[in-house]
Order: C-alpha cells, then structure tokens, then sequence
C-alpha cells in the first residue's frame, strides 16, 4: 500500500493540502495536477542531473495529453531525449524538410509589426551569437531593410500581413553589401555563416497543432546557438499566434522545454513574457532546468506549480528561497522524490516516471 503524502509546513503557514483531490493529472500516488483550478497553469522545474527532471516531464506531457486530449502540446527538445508515445516527430537540421521563420511579424496593432519583429530577432541574434554594438546596429538596420524590399511597413498595418522574408533573403542581402565592399556587413556575413548554412530558418514553417496532439521538435542535431535561435522564435510565435486568437477560458497549449538552460533567459525573453502572459491566451509553459540561474525571476515567480527535485548542495539555499520550501526540507530530499507546490498547496511525493506509466499501461492486468 502507498503511504499517504506528507503534509509540509514551509517557512510561512501550515498548507491545506487540496492536492489529495483525486482527480486531475496524476503526478505522484495521491497528487493530482488541475491546471485549471491553479492561478496558472505553468510549471517549472529544479533538479540536478540524474534527479529526474527528463522522466518527470515526459510524464506531465503524456498524463496531460491522456486528461486533454484536444489541448496541443509543442516539446521543444534541446538533447533529441523527449519522445513521447504517439507523438508527431519534426526534426530540425541541416537538410529537414521545415524550419521556422523569426521573421514572422507579430501582426497586434499593440506591440508588434517590422521595427519591432527586427529588434526581438537582433536581440535573441545578439544574445546567442555575441554580436559587438557595431554589428548589432548593423542588423537592425538591414532587418528593417529587408522588411522595406517586402513592401512591409511599421506604420501601416495593412502592410503587416503581407508574406514575410526570411533569413535567405537576409544573407542575399547581407552579401551584396559584403561584395560592395561593406566593411560591417562582411564581418556580419562572417558571423551568420554558420546560421546561413543550416537553412533551418528559410525553409517552410513546420506544421502547428489544431485540435490536440503532442508535437516534438528535435533541435538536438543543431549547435546550441542555432537551437536557441530556433527555440526563442518558436515560443515567440506561439504566443503572437494565441494573443491573435484572443482570450481563453480554458487551456489551449502547452510548451514543454527540459533544459531551459538552452534559451536566452532575460527579461524580455519568450519564456519571461509567456509565464507573464500565457495563461490569458489558454498558453502554457512546463519548463525544467538544472539549477536556478538558468531560470529569470519571472519564470519563477510567476509560476503557480513548482516541482524541485534532488539539487546540489551549494544550490540548496537558493531554491529553498525562490521555491519557498523550508531549506531542511529541500537539503534532505531523498532521491527521486519531489517537493511540489500547487498554488497555496504543497506536498512531498515520489513523481511517477514516465517510463513506469507506460509499462503500467501496457501491462495485460491495467487494461480494461
Ligand atoms: N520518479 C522516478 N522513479 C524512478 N526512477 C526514475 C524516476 N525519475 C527518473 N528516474 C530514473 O533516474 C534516471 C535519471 O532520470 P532523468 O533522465 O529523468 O534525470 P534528469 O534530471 O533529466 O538528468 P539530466 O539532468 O542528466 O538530464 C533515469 O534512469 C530514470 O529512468
Ligand atoms: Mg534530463
């Protein structure tokens, strides 16, 4: 027989333990997930290598596609280690058949359009690629360029909508400068060569979900910097793509990262903006990392479930305080256990791994 969670008393007030409601996404024997019951419906998770982080979030995925089965949930994998039964599997690399475009405007009168669109892709271009000031105004300037070439326009909206560029006519651009003799533009052609070559930002955009399903897209052929490039333009659009669909009631999609690590953590970032954002438009964000420095203040914070798993020692201090877990509680965390908070709960409980749930399934005696 499972023994009953332990009921925790944190730094602050003795939690009511709502979470042994048995219905919802199973996380652990006695702890259900409801989303919809929450503030939001994101998650965020700590743990140190080997402590269960990838198994954790594959159950979440697969238990959330089971329980929402017309939610659609985008895995963004950074290590090519998320597969997920029943999956749609869209890799992305030197010769995939899709890419993404971080052309793509954000069409919102408030917040989005060509200028705007040019200084988010500097920025994640700077952030991953390292660009010097010079080279970074140089982008900017020819992105809007390129914009202009397309007939598209910041100050007229009608124009907002017309078929984007993308980065091949970016490094059109870039070179016939380069070849005239363009001193920035050579060193700028220098930098993006290997982002040039991989193409995967001017192929066709990879196919989106509608009505449910669980979709991974396999960055881990990539070098890390393409695949954040990638990464970032994706959870970009996804939230573009939900503001334009308006408010939701309810849940719409999920964006599942292991890994966090591999996306640019700044304010600014999409992470940042979805936890801040998401949960207005039905999007959600699940993310997982190592240690709390790859998380912002805001994608902690602004998250109402927190799952920390087994860390380091020398991060126990820290996640006890961003967690807000007792640090004797997060300090003596036996192996493979999870301290989860939900909301105002929290409960200490094994997570039931990914790989345990399929074989349960699969198991003659589980079958109805
Ligand atoms: N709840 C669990 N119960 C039993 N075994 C588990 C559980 N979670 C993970 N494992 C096992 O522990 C090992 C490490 O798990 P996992 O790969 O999920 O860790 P991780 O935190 O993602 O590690 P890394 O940071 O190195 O990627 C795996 O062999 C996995 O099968
Ligand atoms: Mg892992």
């Amino acid at each position: 027989m499972q023994s009953p969670p332990i009921k925790l008393r944190t730094n602050n007030d003795l939690i009511s333990v709502n979470s042994l409601i048995s219905s919802g996404i199973k996380l652990g024997h006695n702890c259900y997930w409801n989303p919809e019951s929450l503030p939001n419906q994101h998650i965020v998770t700590i743990g140190s290598s080997g402590s269960g982080k990838t198994q954790t979030l594959k159950a979440i995925a697969h238990s959330t596609h089971q329980y929402y089965p017309t939610v659609n949930i985008y895995i963004i994998d950074f290590h090519g280690d998320q597969e997920i039964e029943g999956e749609t599997y869209v890799p992305l690399h030197m010769s995939s058949k899709y890419g993404i475009n971080p052309l793509i405007i954000n069409p919102d009168p408030e917040g989005g359009g060509s200028n705007i669109q040019s200084l988010i892709v500097t920025t994640t271009i700077k952030q991953t690629l390292q660009l010097g000031s010079v080279q970074e105004g140089k982008l900017l300037l020819l992105l809007k360029e390129l914009y202009q070439l397309h007939g598209i326009y910041q100050n007229d909206l009608t124009t907002w909508s017309k078929e984007p560029p993308n980065f091949l006519d970016l490094e059109e651009l870039i070179r016939k400068l380069a070849e005239s003799g363009d001193k920035d533009a050579q060193k700028l052609e220098l930098k993006l060569e290997a982002t040039f070559q991989y193409g995967i930002f001017s192929r066709p955009q990879l196919p989106l979900l509608s009505g449910g399903g669980l979709l991974r897209i396999d960055l881990s052929k990539l070098p890390s910097y393409i695949g954040a490039i990638a990464g970032e333009s994706f959870a970009n659009q996804l939230l573009v793509n939900h503001k334009l669909m308006g408010e939701a009631e309810g849940l719409r999609t999920f964006i599942i990262i292991d890994e966090a690590k591999e996306m640019p953590k700044k304010d600014y970032s999409a992470l940042s903006r979805i936890m801040a954002d998401g949960r207005k438009f039905g999007l959600g964000l699940i993310v997982a990392s190592q240690s709390e420095r790859h998380l912002s203040a805001d994608v902690i914070g602004n998250s109402a479930t927190k799952i920390v798993l087994p860390v380091d020692q020398t991060e126990v201090k820290k996640v006890s305080n961003k967690f807000r877990f007792a640090e004797a509680k997060v300090s003596n965390l036996q192996p493979l256990h999870a301290l989860i908070r939900m909301g105002k709960d929290a409960i200490e409980s094994p997570i039931i791994p990914y790989y345990q749930r399929i074989n349960d399934e699969n198991t003659p005696s589980n079958i109805c």
